[in-house]
Formats: C-alpha cells, sequence, structure tokens
C-alpha cells in the first residue's frame, strides 16, 4: 500500500511528493509544523495542537494555509488514506515558495505538507518498561522555542549527540544549571514526597501539548504540580524523571550523562500518568 501525502491542495504518492526548491521553509526554516498521535484510530488532542499552530502562525505572522476548519479535514484524510490506526500525523506549513530575499515576500501563499506513519505501539510500551537515556548539552537555541518552528539543527545536534552517547534524549542546560527541555520533548521530575515538577512554559521551552494534558491526568490521578525549574543534580536524586511529547506521552528516563535515576527503573507514578493519559486526552476520530 504506497504512502499518501498532502502537498499544497493535492494527494500525491508519498515517493513523488516534492515542494519547490525556493519554499522558504527549505531556504529559511521559515515555518512551524505540528506533530499530533495517533492512537487506537483517533487523533490524540488534535484542537490542542491546531490551537498551538494558530499561535506560531500569529507569531511569526504567517497566514493560514486553509481555512482553519479545512485542517482538521485534511489531517483525517491523509490518516485515513495512509491506514494508521497507531502513529502520528506531521504537518508543516511554511510561509511559502518565494525568489530568496529575507524580508517576507509580498503575496506569497502558504505552503501546506501533511504526512502521515504509522508506529508500533507494543514497541513503545517495552521502551516505557524499560525506560529510556539522557544526556545533557548547553542551552544553544534562540530565544523563540515557545514557537513549534522547523529550524531545529540545535535540536538534531543534541539528539544526534544523544544517540552516539546511548541515550534516546538530550536535555539542553541554561546557563544557571536549570533544566529547559529535551530535543523534542518535555522534561519532568517527580520528588521525593511524590510531587510533579516541571518548569512553566511562559518563555524558554515549548509549551508541549501533552504537558498540558499531563495536568488533568495529574489532577485526576491526585497529583501535586509545581511549576519551577529543577537542577541536574535535584533531577538526579529525584523520585523518578520522565519526558513528556506527541510521540512518547509519559517516557521514564532512567540515567541522566550515564547515572542512572530513580534506581535505574521506570517509576510507578511515571507509568500510571502513562496508562491514564489515553483516558484524559480529547480524541478524535480519525
Ligand atoms: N516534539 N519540546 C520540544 C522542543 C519538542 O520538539 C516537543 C515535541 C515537545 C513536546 O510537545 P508535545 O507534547 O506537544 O509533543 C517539547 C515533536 C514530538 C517532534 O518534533 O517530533
Amino acid at each position: 500500500m504506497p504512502r499518501i501525502a498532502y502537498v499544497n491542495g493535492r494527494y500525491v504518492a508519498h515517493a513523488d511528493a516534492f515542494v519547490h526548491i525556493e519554499d522558504r521553509g527549505y531556504q529559511f526554516a521559515d515555518g512551524v509544523y505540528e506533530v499530533c498521535e495517533v492512537a487506537r484510530g483517533f487523533m490524540v488532542d488534535m484542537p490542542r495542537h491546531l490551537g498551538r499552530l494558530n499561535r506560531s502562525l500569529a507569531e511569526l505572522s504567517i497566514d493560514w494555509p486553509v481555512t482553519p476548519g479545512v485542517l482538521p479535514i485534511i489531517l483525517r484524510e491523509v490518516v485515513s488514506r495512509n491506514h494508521v490506526a497507531d502513529g502520528l500525523v506531521y504537518l508543516q506549513v511554511t510561509r511559502g515558495v518565494a525568489s530568496r530575499d529575507f524580508v517576507f515576500p509580498a503575496g506569497t501563499k502558504p505552503s501546506l505538507v501533511v504526512t502521515a506513519r504509522k508506529a508500533d505501539p507494543a514497541a513503545a510500551t517495552r521502551r516505557a518498561e524499560s525506560g529510556i537515556k539522557v544526556i545533557t548539552v548547553p542551552e544553544n537555541r534562540w530565544d523563540r522555542v515557545d514557537i513549534k518552528s522547523v529550524g531545529l539543527l540545535p535540536n538534531v545536534l543534541a539528539k544526534q549527540k544523544a544517540k552516539e552517547a546511548g541515550a534516546q534524549e538530550a536535555w539542553f542546560i541554561d546557563a544557571d544549571g536549570t533544566v529547559k527541555e529535551g530535543g523534542s520533548s518535555n522534561a519532568w521530575i517527580i520528588t521525593r514526597d511524590g510531587v510533579l515538577v516541571t518548569r512553566p512554559a511562559e518563555h524558554g521551552i515549548l509549551r508541549g501539548i501533552t504537558r498540558t494534558t499531563l495536568f488533568e491526568v495529574a489532577a485526576k490521578l491526585g497529583l501535586k504540580i509545581e511549576e519551577r525549574g529543577f537542577s541536574v543534580a535535584e533531577a538526579k536524586a529525584a523520585r523518578e524523571v520522565f519526558i513528556s511529547s506527541a510521540t512518547t506521552i509519559a517516557m521514564p528516563i532512567v540515567a541522566i550523562d550515564g547515572a542512572p535515576v530513580a534506581n535505574g527503573h521506570p517509576g510507578s507514578i511515571t507509568l500510571s500518568l502513562r496508562h491514564a493519559f489515553f483516558d484524559v486526552a480529547e480524541k478524535s476520530p480519525a
């Protein structure tokens, strides 16, 4: 079954899906994106992802590529044409195609690309049962990481470094020694008293949709959350450590920079958050 992508108004074979060489996403990373989980035939928290997309577009003064009400229909269509029951749907909007010039082009239509791909939920469960490792790297990104921009080169380099160190995620560490977030996830700890701690999302990190929904999951489970910075040392001494993202949900961390955390085993509170997540998240039929 060939994969299908949506590119600027057309559903095309994935292998034949192209954008122009002067697309500003290609030349300047002048675009934004969203990754929405697909689980058990539903798109997870899609309205929240579209809300964040709206914010990212507004922050960069990029117009909506289609009317907002049409985008969920395109997402559903791409998920369905690719027969994705579990996996993800990816959407990218750039400022469009124009002769290379730094300033915004006049009258250019934004580009929209949507793809979907399958993932193996059993493999994700196995990963969660053994936990994953993180390394730490100095923060070297721009100030506006609250915008979900496709400019991800520091994230690429950090995650490659993690891979080379036998880890699966890299945490960006602020100049003051506090943990900001992962290359593609938000960072959390659970204190010895069972309190969830995660950095405020007003600035300096991306406000993860999974993070937002986990606040509701925690409330349902009667868990307290403190929004404050935490250091690497505090994380290393924490009861549990985990990351969150659309593709990992709540994923236990069992080592930081090669040192075991939480006795080197996934924590029970993290796993209970993970298990309760799907019941709380909003599910749109895909
Ligand atoms: N990344 N922080 C960063 C830098 C991210 O790239 C992501 C998600 C998150 C978590 O956001 P959410 O819960 O909305 O997925 C935090 C996606 C999964 C990606 O780039 O593939």
